[in-house]
């Protein structure tokens, strides 16, 4: 039995803004998988789960390529075995997501490169800013002829003021550039994925991006390192996460004691 058995239904209340609080809405009840006073975590595909929910701000890094996270095995049953239209769906939705602003870290590599433009191009009425993620130390490749992958994409999508570049309400000017340059992988418990954020990374885009109080949504949590900035910084979080044992991992994470890293 896993924990999302064991614990009972929970219904969350409508929608509702005004005085800066926005709650979250689903239409039909759902079990986290893991909850406390600022963090909700569900073990679910955020295909299904996302667009219940609302937030204010997502950041999140879905899976590259086609060959991870069961997405070859789990098309096998589903899209006529494709597993590209299951990596589009999962773009779509994230781009789509009820939040003001929807931060998705991608990188195009050789296999996913096609699909990649294809969905920004569909979403480019969505797209508001780009962000790079500049790597100090990239990973040499093994091929010849093939340049080191020493970038990363973020693309940022929004809906009212997706033609704008200003991020309305930040009161930042001049000091936040659209490169942020870092070495690979800084996180403590990247032992337990092979493909978490580097720590600097969500503490970067929710103290820039985000208010005390907010809600940081990330649909593919992994280990919860989006989860943990948002709660260290004073912010609500929310987790979509479909493999149970990084569920597991994000939720020993939210347990721990408080950075406290305060309004910024
Ligand atoms: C690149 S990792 C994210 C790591 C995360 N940023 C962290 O720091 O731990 C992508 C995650 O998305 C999850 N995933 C893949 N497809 C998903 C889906 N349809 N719904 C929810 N999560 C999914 C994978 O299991 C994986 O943990």
């Amino acid at each position: 039995m896993t924990a999302q058995d064991s614990m009972p239904p929970v219904t969350i209340a409508e929608a509702q803004s005004g005085g800066g609080v926005v709650l979250q809405r689903v239409v039909s009840p759902l079990r986290p998988y893991y909850e406390d006073a600022s963090v909700t975590i569900y073990h679910g595909d955020a295909c299904e789960i996302l667009p219940q929910i609302r937030g204010d701000v997502l950041l999140t890094s879905p899976p590259y390529g086609v060959q991870e996270n069961n997405m070859v095995e789990r098309a096998k049953h589903k899209y006529g075995g494709n597993p590209d239209v299951l990596t589009r769906q999962l773009l779509d939705t994230l781009a789509t997501a009820n939040c003001k602003w929807r931060f998705v870290n991608v990188q195009a590599l050789a296999g996913n490169k096609r699909l990649l433009w294809q969905w920004i191009g569909a979403n480019s009425d969505r797209l508001k800013d780009v962000i790079v993620w500049t790597k100090e130390n990239p990973p040499p490749q093994m091929e010849a002829g093939v340049l080191n992958c020493a970038f990363e994409f973020i693309f940022c999508f929004a809906d009212a003021d997706a033609d704008k570049r200003k991020f309305g309400g930040m009161e930042w000017q001049g000091t936040v550039a659209n490169v942020v340059r870092s070495a690979v992988s800084a996180n403590e418990w990247a032992k337990y994925h092979r493909a978490a954020f580097p720590e600097w990374l969500p503490s970067w885009v929710v103290a820039n991006f985000s208010k005390p109080g907010e809600i940081i949504v990330d649909g593919c949590a992994g280990i919860g390192t989006t989860l943990r900035a948002a709660k260290d910084h004073g912010r609500r979080a929310i987790g979509v996460e479909l493999e149970e044992k990084y569920c597991e991992i994000a939720a020993k994470r939210m347990a721990q004691e408080c950075l406290g890293l305060g309004v910024g």
